[in-house]
Parts: structure tokens; C-alpha cells; sequence
């Protein structure tokens, strides 16, 4: 470019731009390139031109134009910037905001239980299970020796669903032994279960409620003997309650699904609730050497396969472990309640450790 009036109006221009705001710069890209704009202007003046003049003067004035465009292209860029990383601080979410203020939420003490009987029988190589809280009458009795119109139906208060004409209601679960049918029926022996759940009979007073939780256990494979049992609960219950020493009795009873069946006690001081301490025995839970007829309905060969199975209520542990008083309570909500008997999140079952 060798015209000083272009020279002048390019180097007045740059400089302009370089420093201009984001609406001086829109005015002094109207008035150079806009409609009305000076450099427009001159390339108006082009049109009017010889040819070998305009050959000249329109490279040089695209010259113009094309060192301004660029100016102005590159100071809109760093406006742009500019006006982004403000926006950007102004709108910034301060994700170093508190967290939900600590205790709020604790784990029930029934999901502790759980938990550390999980992690107790999960030491012992067991794997846990479930199964529906609505069963058919077989899986509930009829599978577990208890034959219709047998009086050991009368020893759970059962709750019946509406019946479909000419067959036996769904029921409610009585409790979690119908999960050992149904693991007989699908599963190969060896076997080694727990089953925790939900089981319901129509009960209520301070240490019954029409829902409660059991935990099943089912061990089947050759050669288990009751020693089996005896050395697997007291392993469990000595973990649990923490206490190596803990006295553990069994005591002959009954059950249909067992042979022979046994109630296992522990020692406990009757004035003083202490478990462990005194010269008192507390039943505990039901268990017993699984009978020949539940291995034979679940196509199982009791001359083949023996086992064990047992059940433990819960409510009943917990409520031994930790001094509760009224089952009801477990179900009441009350926060006041549950902050203090409840568990820190951060405070997984550990007892294990001690197996
Ligand atoms: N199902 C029995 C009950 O609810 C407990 C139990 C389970 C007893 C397994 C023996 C074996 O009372």
C-alpha cells in the first residue's frame, strides 16, 4: 500500500479497534465497512475508474479491507472471550457448598442385624437368598411336612389370602422356611444358605408384631451331622452377642420339618437382662436335622443327602443385644427413636473379624 491517506485510515483504524469496547466496535464497523462506511465508499469509487487505475487502487484498498476485517474479527474474539469468563465466574455453582449436616440418616438396628448375620454365616461360606413374601400353601406347609389339616398349622396364625374356588389360598409367609423348598427344588446339593426376610402371623403385643423378619439357614450335603449344627450356631452366636464364652443349650423340641428338632437356649440373667451372666437359659431360636420327607418332596434323596436347618427370629436378637424393650417400636418411625438405637452409616458389620 502505497497511498498515505489509506495508510493513515488502516493505522487510525487498527488502533481504534484494538482498544475499542464491544459497542464502539460495532460503530466503527458501520462506519468503515457498513453501508454508508468509508472503506464501502471507496470501493464504490472503483466502479468509476479506468481499468488500469482500478487494477492499482482496488488491490490496495482490498488491502485496506481485508488488514481491518481481521482487526476487527480479532478484537470481537477477545471481547467474546472476555464476556464468557465473566459470565461464567458470575454464574459459577459453588460445589464446595456443606453437605447434608451428619446424622440425619442412620441404618435400623433390624438392618444391622442383617448385616452382622450376613457377615457372620458369609464367613462360614454361606450365600444368601430370598424369596416372595406371598407364598402358595405347598411351599409354606405342605412341602415342609406340614399336610393339610395337620395341628402343627395351628402353631403359626396365619394370614390367607382370597382363594381362587377349589384350591388352597395364597398365604402371607409364616416364616422363611418355604425359601428352603424352593432352594431344594432348583439347586444341586452341597448347599449352604441364609435367608433373611420378611415373615408375617397375626400377632400383636410387645414382642410380636403381624410383621416381623426371620433369618433361615439351610445346610445340605453328605455326611452333615448334627455336630454340624451345634458347632455352626454356636460359632454364630457367640460372634454376634460378642462373647466367646457365651452359654448355648439344646433342648429337644419339635418342629415337622426337623427330626430331630431342637429349641437352642442361651444363658442369661433373668433380673438383669445380661446375656452371658447368671444361671438363666433363654430360647433363642428353632433348629434341627432336616426330615427325610422335605428332602424326598423336593426330589432329594435323604439316604444320599442329610442337613440342617434353622430360624431365627430378628426382633429377638436385636432386641437381646441391645436392650429394646418393645417390638413395636421398630416400626413406629420415630426419629427420637431411631437416633438412638440406629447405626452409623460408616459403621459396616465387622463381626465377622472376630470368626
Ligand atoms: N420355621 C421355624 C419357625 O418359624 C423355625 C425353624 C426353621 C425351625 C428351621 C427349625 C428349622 O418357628
Amino acid at each position: 500500500m502505497t497511498d498515505p491517506d489509506l495508510l493513515q485510515l488502516q493505522s487510525e483504524s487498527v488502533a481504534s479497534i484494538a482498544k475499542a469496547d464491544a459497542a464502539t466496535l460495532e460503530a466503527l464497523r458501520v462506519g468503515l465497512l457498513g453501508k454508508a462506511g468509508q472503506i464501502t465508499a471507496l470501493l464504490k469509487e472503483l466502479g468509476s475508474m479506468e481499468p488500469e487505475a482500478r487494477k492499482v487502487r482496488g488491490a490496495e484498498v482490498n488491502e485496506l479491507k481485508a488488514v481491518v476485517t481481521s482487526a476487527l474479527e480479532a478484537r470481537k474474539a477477545v471481547l467474546d472471550e472476555t464476556a464468557l469468563s465473566l459470565k461464567l465466574q458470575a454464574e459459577r455453582i459453588d460445589i464446595s457448598a456443606p453437605p447434608r449436616p451428619e446424622g440425619l440418616g442412620c441404618i435400623h438396628p433390624i438392618s444391622r442385624t442383617m448385616e452382622e448375620i450376613a457377615a457372620i454365616f458369609g464367613a462360614m461360606g454361606f450365600t444368601i437368598k430370598d424369596g416372595p413374601d406371598i407364598e402358595d400353601d405347598w411351599y409354606n406347609f405342605s412341602a415342609l411336612n406340614i399336610p393339610a389339616h395337620h395341628p402343627a398349622r395351628a402353631m403359626m396364625d396365619t394370614f390367607y389370602l382370597q382363594a381362587n374356588p377349589g384350591v388352597r389360598p395364597p398365604v402371607l409367609r409364616t416364616h422363611t422356611s418355604p425359601v428352603q423348598i424352593r432352594t431344594l427344588l432348583k439347586e444341586p446339593p452341597p448347599i449352604r444358605i441364609i435367608v433373611p426376610g420378611r415373615t408375617f402371623r397375626a400377632d400383636h403385643d410387645a414382642t410380636h408384631s403381624p410383621m416381623f423378619h426371620q433369618t433361615e439357614g439351610l445346610v445340605i450335603g453328605k455326611g452333615i451331622t448334627l455336630a454340624h449344627l451345634k458347632g455352626c450356631l454356636i460359632d454364630f452366636l457367640r460372634a454376634f452377642f460378642d462373647n466367646p464364652d457365651l452359654p448355648v443349650r439344646f433342648r429337644a423340641s419339635y418342629f415337622p420339618f426337623t427330626e430331630p428338632s431342637m429349641e437352642v437356649d442361651i444363658g442369661w440373667n433373668r433380673k438383669t437382662g445380661e446375656i452371658g451372666k447368671g444361671t438363666d437359659w433363654l430360647e433363642i431360636l428353632g433348629s434341627g436335622m432336616v426330615h427325610p420327607n422335605v428332602l424326598a418332596n423336593c426330589g432329594i434323596d435323604p439316604r444320599e443327602y442329610q442337613g440342617f436347618a434353622f430360624g431365627v427370629g430378628i426382633e429377638r436378637i436385636t432386641m437381646l443385644k441391645h436392650g429394646i424393650a418393645d417390638l413395636r417400636l421398630f416400626y413406629e418411625s420415630d426419629v427420637r427413636w431411631l437416633r438412638h438405637y440406629g447405626f452409623s452409616a460408616l459403621a459396616p458389620a465387622m463381626l465377622h473379624e472376630g470368626i
